[in-house]
């Protein structure tokens, strides 16, 4: 009897089944899915740096790797660096002209993720523009734009564990090491102060100092000689080591960082590599775009 109640449920229930199947497949919900394309637009500030541009390609092997089936496209801010690289025969898209081709080739819904340090100017210009690109009609059902490096207290604090992990072996506890930010004179370079509070907090000998706004480096000089320190490890804080780092930080002009140290006798080790270098910086960026992909 049991037995025999059991086989009819199992009928019902794979009947139900059956009769279900197609409806799940073709049903609203099926058809949505199926009509979504999805896309990831990576956007940095660009370098026409070619060895620095290595640090791009890290970053495009971590997203490929986390969203494999998920078509990857690139877009440099920087009109300039565009206008060179174009000189040579390689030509990079701007943000809109990325979104443009997107929308064209009929993707739906775009995960942003901007490569920039701070939500300065470039992260407010790309906000702009993602949205109105998703505000126009028959386009894109979703735009949305991921959070930079730094955008709240959890990325101040896995900045710093990965800057330790970045510093030099052989730099001794007495010597300084000074990061070298680009800084702007938007709110969001608030960010950069708070990040060399943070450091300090870690090492008084850790110092962030910027090309643009408060942090400068006469300051941080001052500092350093007021302590006695003789040594300075300087180290890009910026997504490549490009135009900044080979020339305002390393570079022999008289008003380079290396400069500036070297004249008051400190002696200076640059060292040339772009925060996109290290795979915990990228893995930083890697999550703010899962958070958006996360709502596809
Ligand atoms: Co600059």
């Amino acid at each position: 009897m049991l037995k025999k109640a059991a086989v009819l449920i199992c009928a019902v229930c794979l009947t139900a089944l059956l009769f279900s199947l197609p409806a799940i497949a073709s049903g609203g919900h099926g058809k949505h899915h199926q009509d979504m394309k999805k896309g990831i637009l990576l956007v940095t500030f660009g370098t026409s740096i070619e060895k620095a541009a290595i640090a791009f390609t890290n970053i495009e092997k971590k997203v490929k790797a986390e969203f494999p089936d998920v078509p990857l496209r690139w877009a440099y801010t920087s009109h300039i660096i565009r206008t060179k690289l174009a000189k040579q025969g390689k030509y990079l898209d701007s943000v809109e002209v990325a979104l443009a081709k997107m929308m064209d080739e009929g993707f739906t819904h775009i995960g942003v993720q901007s490569l920039h340090m701070i939500p300065g100017y470039e992260y407010d210009d790309v906000k702009t523009n993602a949205k109105l690109f998703q505000n126009m009609s028959g386009g894109f059902t979703k735009v949305i734009v991921g959070h930079p490096m730094l955008a709240g207290s959890d990325d101040l604090s896995r900045v710093v564990d990965n800057i330790m992990t970045i510093i030099p072996k052989e730099r001794k506890q007495g010597e300084a090491v000074i990061l070298m930010g680009h800084g702007s004179h938007h709110p969001a370079n608030a960010f950069y102060e708070a990040m060399q509070y943070r450091l300090q907090l870690k090492d008084p000998n850790l110092y962030l100092g910027t090309v643009e706004g408060s942090l400068t480096i006469d300051d941080i000089k001052a500092q350093i000689l007021k302590k006695g320190i003789k040594k300075a490890y300087l180290v890009p804080f910026m997504s490549v080591a490009g135009e900044h780092a080979i020339n305002d930080m390393a570079g022999a002009e008289a008003d380079s960082w290396k400069s500036i140290l070297t004249k008051d006798g400190v002696v200076c080790v640059p060292v040339l590599k772009g925060l996109a270098e290290y795979d915990g910086m990228i893995d930083i960026w890697v999550d703010h775009l899962k958070d958006v992909m996360g709502h596809y």
